[in-house]
């Protein structure tokens, strides 16, 4: 069976963002939390505190936060939560100045990503992750793990279930209170979603922990979704306008459109408390901010561009 809600964790404002070349202005993407907010969505992860260098798209993360606490925009926001991306203690030290009370650490399954990423081993990347999650929880600020290359890497290939595993059970038992698994470079079908979910359930982690992320790289994105659905997944992470991706990257495009799922499940009947109509709108608005049309097939279905 399929379950009556899901609630999906919206990335567009960070992962969707964070590969834009331009870099958008602050008001936009404040405006951009805005009315999504407005369509419906209850979890908008707006920003990371990372390196500035790392990331400069997301530089902005200090000016934007209190934009989102202007009263005006406030109003909109009153039941949203607003997750934000915290690496290392210093992340973690920035966010709590501007007052988040939900956080994320972001891990990999293989080596060489948590290098290419982190700077770091999956081991030391872990140590890194201890006292922010320690401390976040401390603060009684919620904390989410994510963990990425759980299907395939770009540089070793297929990623073994048993490794992703060992690496996601290692955040939750630092205290990660959800596992989002993430499709980084979108390459899984079905079948391996299936056997990721059942080696998780092997070693004690049920669905009820666990969040997918899935980029839509191969088109795979909505089929793989269905299928944790299936396995009991309510967790769903998504990009509004299925942002992200630069043409010169092959590997990585944007996450599974939000729009494309909201299709899906408002035709399943399974709740998400999103209106469509005034997603797509939100994400037509985003697209003439950027200059280009959404890749999302339902919002070019339904925006006719
Ligand atoms: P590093 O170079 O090893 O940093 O980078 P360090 O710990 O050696 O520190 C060097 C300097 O940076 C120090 O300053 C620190 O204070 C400063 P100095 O003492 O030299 O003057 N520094 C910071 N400044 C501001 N904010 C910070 C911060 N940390 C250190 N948070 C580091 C290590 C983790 C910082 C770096 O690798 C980094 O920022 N990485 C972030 C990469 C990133 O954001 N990637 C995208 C998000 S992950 C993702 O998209 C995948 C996901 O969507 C799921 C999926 O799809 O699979 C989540
Ligand atoms: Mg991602």
């Amino acid at each position: 069976g399929l379950p009556a809600r899901v609630r999906i964790h919206e990335v567009g404002p960070r992962d969707g963002l964070q590969n834009e070349k331009a870099i958008v202005p602050v008001e936009v993407k404040a405006e951009f939390v805005r009315r999504l907010a407005g369509a419906g969505l209850r979890t908008i992860e707006a920003t990371s505190f990372v390196h500035p260098k790392w990331v400069p798209q997301l530089a902005d993360a200090e000016q934007l936060m209190p934009l989102l606490r202007d009263p005006r925009v406030q109003q909109d926001l009153a039941d949203v939560e607003l997750p934000v991306l915290v690496p290392n203690e210093r992340g973690l030290d920035r966010a709590l100045e501007h007052g988040v009370g939900r956080v994320a650490v972001f891990g990999s399954a293989t080596e060489s990503f948590a290098r290419a990423n982190l700077n770091r081993t999956v081991e030391e990347s872990l140590a890194m992750f201890a006292p922010v999650v320690a401390r976040a929880r401390e603060a009684g600020v919620r904390v989410r793990g994510y963990l990425s290359m759980c299907f395939g890497d770009p540089w070793e290939g297929p990623v073994p279930a048993a490794q992703v595993v060992r690496v996601g059970k290692a955040l939750l038992d630092a205290g990660c209170e959800e596992l989002s698994l993430g499709d980084t470079i979108g390459v899984a079908t079905a079948g391996q979603v299936a056997v990721l979910l059942r080696e998780f359930a092997d070693a004690g982690v049920g669905t009820d922990r666990l969040a997918v992320h899935f980029h839509d790289t191969y088109g795979q994105a909505l089929a793989n979704t269905l299928e944790a659905l299936r396995r009991g997944v309510t967790v769903v992470d998504a990009s509004a306008g299925g942002l992200g991706g630069c043409p010169y990257a092959r590997s990585a495009t944007g996450n599974l459109a939000t729009e494309d799922l909201v299709w899906m499940l408002d035709g399943l009947g399974v709740e998400t408390g999103v209106s469509l109509d005034a997603l797509a709108g939100v994400s037509a608005w985003m697209a003439g901010q950027l200059g280009r049309p959404s890749p999302s097939r339902v919002v070019r279905a339904l925006r006719g561009s």
